[in-house]
Parts: C-alpha cells; sequence; structure tokens
C-alpha cells in the first residue's frame, strides 16, 4: 500500500516543536522558507496546524473573508479578538499573531499598547502586526515593543489605508515611492519589530529593499526575494467569489465544493432521499410497543 504525502506530512508533525521568534530568525539565516498563512477560526486553525505551517495571522481580512464587511476598515476590536479566541483553541505549533484593527492604535502609544495586550492575554497570541512604516506607525511599534510585545510590520499595500494609497493596487512603482517603502521598511526595523510584511511592490524592488532587512520579510505579491510567504487562507483554497489579486495562487476550490454539498443536500430533502433508515435512532420494539400503548391511553 502507497502511502499519500499528506500522511507522511501528517506524521512528521507529531513532534513538532512551537515556532518561536528565534527559529524565525534561524530559519531566515539558513534561508529555509517561512509559511504564513490567515485563519479566523478554529476549523482554519485545526487546517494551517495539520499542514505545519510556521507562522498564522489572526488577519483583519477577516473582516471580509467571513464578516462580510466591503473593506477591513470597519470590523472592530472586539470582533477581532473574538476570532483570535477561536484560532487559539485551535493551534499548537504556530506563532500566533494578532492583526490590530484600523482605529484601535492610531491615537496614543497608550491605546496601541492596550490594544495589543488584549490581544496577547485575551486571545492568547503570541504578537501583533500592525500597518504602515510612517512616523505614527514606527511609533506605535516602539511602544508595543517596549511594553514586551513582538510587533510585526506591514508595508507595501496597506489595506485599511487602501483609500489614501490610491486603491487596492500595487505599490513602489516608481523610484520615489519604492524609496519611500524602503524607508518604512528600515523604520520598522529600527523599531524593533521581528518580522516585516511586504505587500504588493514590484518583485525587484522587494529584492533590493531585502538587502537592508535583517529580520524574517514574509511576502505577499511581492516576488521570490522575500524569506516567506502569506496567502489568505480563503484566497488560497478558492473560498470565495471572484479570483482576487494577481498574487493569488489557487490551491482548491472550496467555495464551489460547498455550493455543490448544500445543493446536493437540498436535493436530497425536496426527493425525501434524506434521511435514510441509516440516519435514524432505532428502539427496542416492546418499548415501542408500550410508548404507542400509553400514546392510545
Ligand atoms: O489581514 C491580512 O490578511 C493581512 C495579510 C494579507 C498579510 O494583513
Amino acid at each position: 500500500m502507497s502511502t499519500h504525502p499528506s500522511q507522511i506530512a501528517a506524521s512528521a508533525l507529531v513532534d513538532r516543536l512551537p515556532v518561536t521568534l528565534p527559529r524565525l530568525h534561524e530559519m531566515k539565516r539558513l534561508g529555509d522558507p517561512i509559511v504564513m498563512v490567515t485563519a479566523y477560526d478554529f476549523p482554519s486553525a485545526r487546517a494551517a496546524e495539520a499542514a505545519g505551517v510556521d507562522v498564522v495571522l489572526v488577519g483583519d481580512s477577516g473582516a471580509m473573508t467571513v464578516l462580510g464587511y466591503p473593506s477591513t476598515v470597519g470590523v472592530e476590536l472586539d470582533e477581532m479578538l473574538m476570532l483570535a479566541r477561536a484560532v487559539r483553541r485551535g493551534l499548537r505549533t504556530p506563532l500566533l499573531v494578532g492583526d490590530l484593527p484600523f482605529g484601535s492604535y492610531e491615537v496614543s502609544d497608550e491605546q496601541a499598547v492596550a490594544t495589543a495586550l488584549r490581544f496577547i492575554k485575551e486571545a492568547g497570541c503570541d504578537a501583533v502586526k500592525l500597518e504602515g512604516g510612517g512616523p505614527t506607525s514606527c511609533a506605535r511599534a516602539r511602544a508595543i515593543v517596549g511594553a514586551g510585545i513582538p510587533v510585526m510590520g506591514h508595508v507595501g499595500l496597506t489595506p485599511q489605508t487602501a483609500t489614501a494609497l490610491g486603491g487596492y493596487r500595487a505599490q513602489g512603482r516608481n523610484a520615489d515611492a519604492a524609496a519611500r517603502i524602503a524607508a518604512e521598511a528600515v523604520a520598522l526595523q529600527d523599531a524593533g519589530c521581528f518580522s516585516i510584511v511586504f505587500e504588493a511592490i514590484p518583485s525587484d524592488v522587494a529584492a533590493l529593499i531585502m538587502q537592508r532587512i535583517e529580520v524574517p520579510v514574509i511576502g505577499i505579491g511581492a516576488g521570490p526575494s522575500t524569506d516567506g510567504q502569506v496567502l489568505v487562507f480563503h484566497d488560497l483554497l478558492g473560498i470565495r467569489e471572484g479570483l482576487g489579486a494577481r498574487f493569488v495562487k489557487r490551491y482548491a476550490n472550496l467555495q464551489d465544493e460547498m455550493a455543490a454539498g448544500v445543493a446536493a443536500f437540498a436535493g436530497d430533502v425536496r426527493t425525501r432521499r434524506y434521511p435514510a433508515p441509516e440516519h435514524g435512532y432505532g428502539i427496542d420494539s416492546q418499548e415501542l410497543a408500550a410508548f404507542a400503548e400509553r400514546s392510545r391511553a
């Protein structure tokens, strides 16, 4: 009998140690690609755990993928914490990063630290992520790191401020814009971020910025030079309508499979093929007779 590759992977994971910040730095040093996915609930966390990914991000993309908001802007801190707690319950080994939602960290360093603390204490996250590399984001990152909480930065296309960036489009496509992103990445590193996400920037720009960054960089639409790659769970598994961004590679079409499964159930109910005898519970014939007798009384 042949062994399926997923069985090999599953057995190799049995003794997997929790992923730590030093482990991520070691992976960068060794040139081992870092795998990150988003997750928003218990089943997606279990899938990430079973697949042996290194980092799980409870992304504010969950606003759109699981909560149905039109963008990431409207999601509330309490909603993000609820998603993060569900993910925590499903994870053992990957590093768990909680995404600070728009409006939960910009106002002051105190607000940023208080929000980050809630992700750590109430949701069991190991670290938090914030968007942007300008003076405000860097100050907030420094304050959170100062409070003892690891911070992941995020430059390039930062969806929380997509309107100010001119929409959901690649960033850094001229020399000035590329230099701005490079300066932001270096500033986040100097502020103490343990890792940085590069989103939707030209591959050649990312490769040049990589020469100046010592912390692990996770790319999404930033080409092959980054230390790792991240995709949104629902994008890579096709749990969505439409194709999504250019950088998305789709590994399954679960939205179609889910719709087909529910349609098959609906068809079975309407044609009385479900439930079949094997889906019901039995009762001893004497007990049934006694009950029928009582029902007549
Ligand atoms: O919210 C999110 O899913 C993200 C990733 C795309 C990095 O920020």
